[in-house]
């Protein structure tokens, strides 16, 4: 037997501080000022307004991280996936996200032993009061524009993979519930000329939507359905896709949204779930449950769940022909027939 060691529980116990530096790598515009090639350390210092005093173990800490690549004579540039993902502009930057993860997720993690506690969101606005609704905080300056490239970030690989997995030959029509921005839409939309649909969202998300759909070309076949999926019925069309939608919620919730789905489709229309879904024997991604804490500190009633748990309340609602298959590591899709 090998010798028992600490490792695995020392490095768990600091993965904070990996996270925190690249969170504030992107927070500083550190792969920004690398765009157009390599610096010297103390020109990269300068242009991001760091002290001397960190920088060059910050600098070196980013090169240890697969994030920077130090050449020969010293000088700072971006690794490939850095320069593919993070830098602002980039058809694939993803780097809303880690704005989203580092002003709102991480403060808020810091409230963890609270939440399991109370059993509440730890999740409040700019004065320190807790959210009735996770959503409240459109309110906010900025914060619709903010979050919704925030779900560009976390859905475009899943997005591109449901573009070719799904078969979209069979129909006509889709729309996204909870579309955000519409990262979803735009990566279905551009790889299946024959579609038409859009994004059902807040009104507040309309500005985002409709600034992304024409950023991308796509106006003359994606428009916005603005409406309250707790208060409104469901636009129809032949496919209806709820991506990371579901966890927001509790399961009455879940459930109604899925009932609302049932009916909104005609018959032989399609709906496609997709989260980060939790294994069924609760044991072994790690990643979902902890999205599921995630959802505790940021939501009233939400929660993460597995494939066998989202299956059962598709055929609960009347739904038939269900299959999970996975988009990418991190989410899997349901897919399931009226
Ligand atoms: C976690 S985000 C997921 C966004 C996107 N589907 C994705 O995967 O990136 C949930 C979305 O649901 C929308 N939403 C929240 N409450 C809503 C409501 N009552 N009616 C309609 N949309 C709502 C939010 O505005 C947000 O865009």
């Amino acid at each position: 037997m090998p010798p028992i060691t600490s490792d695995h529980i020392i490095e768990l116990a600091n993965a904070f501080r990996k996270a925190k530096a690249i969170l504030s790598a992107v927070e500083l515009g550190v792969f920004s000022a690398l765009a157009d090639g390599p610096l010297e350390a103390d020109v990269l210092r300068q242009r991001i307004g760091v002290h001397v005093r960190g920088a060059r173990d910050f600098f070196d800490a980013l090169v240890a991280l697969g994030l920077l690549i130090r050449d020969r004579n010293g000088a700072y540039a971006n690794s490939q996936s850095s320069d593919h993902f993070l830098v602002p502009g980039r058809p694939s930057y993803i780097g809303g996200l880690l704005n989203h993860l580092n002003s709102q997720e991480y403060p808020s993690w810091g409230k963890l032993t609270g939440a399991l506690r109370s059993g509440r969101a730890q999740f409040g606005n700019s004065e320190g009061g807790p959210y009735q609704d996770l959503y409240d905080l459109y309110a906010e300056p900025n914060a619709t524009a903010e979050f919704a490239a925030a779900m560009t970030g976390g859905t475009l690989q899943a997005a591109r993979s449901l573009a070719h997995k799904f078969p979209w030959s069979r129909y006509k029509t889709f729309i996204d519930v909870g579309s955000a921005e519409g990262c979803l839409p735009v990566e279905i939309a551009r790889a299946h000329s024959h579609l038409q649909g859009g994004g059902f969202d807040l009104p507040a998300v309309a500005g985002s939507f409709n600034r992304y759909v024409h950023q991308h070309r796509l106006a003359d076949r994606l428009r916005f359905f603005p409406g309250d999926f707790l208060r409104d019925p469901l636009p129809g069309a032949d496919v209806l896709v709820m991506g990371r939608v579901l966890h927001n919620w509790d399961l009455t919730t879940k459930k109604l949204l899925l009932t609302k789905a049932y009916a909104a489709l005609p018959a032989g229309g399609a709906i496609i779930v997709y989260e980060r879904l939790i294994d069924d024997d609760r044991s072994t991604n790690a990643a979902g449950l902890l999205g599921s804490l995630n959802m505790l500190i940021m939501t009233t009633g939400g929660f993460d769940y597995s494939g066998a748990d989202c299956t059962q309340w598709l055929l609960d609602v009347g739904f038939r022909d269900v299959c999970v298959e996975a988009l990418t590591v991190d989410q899997t899709s349901l897919i399931a027939r009226k």
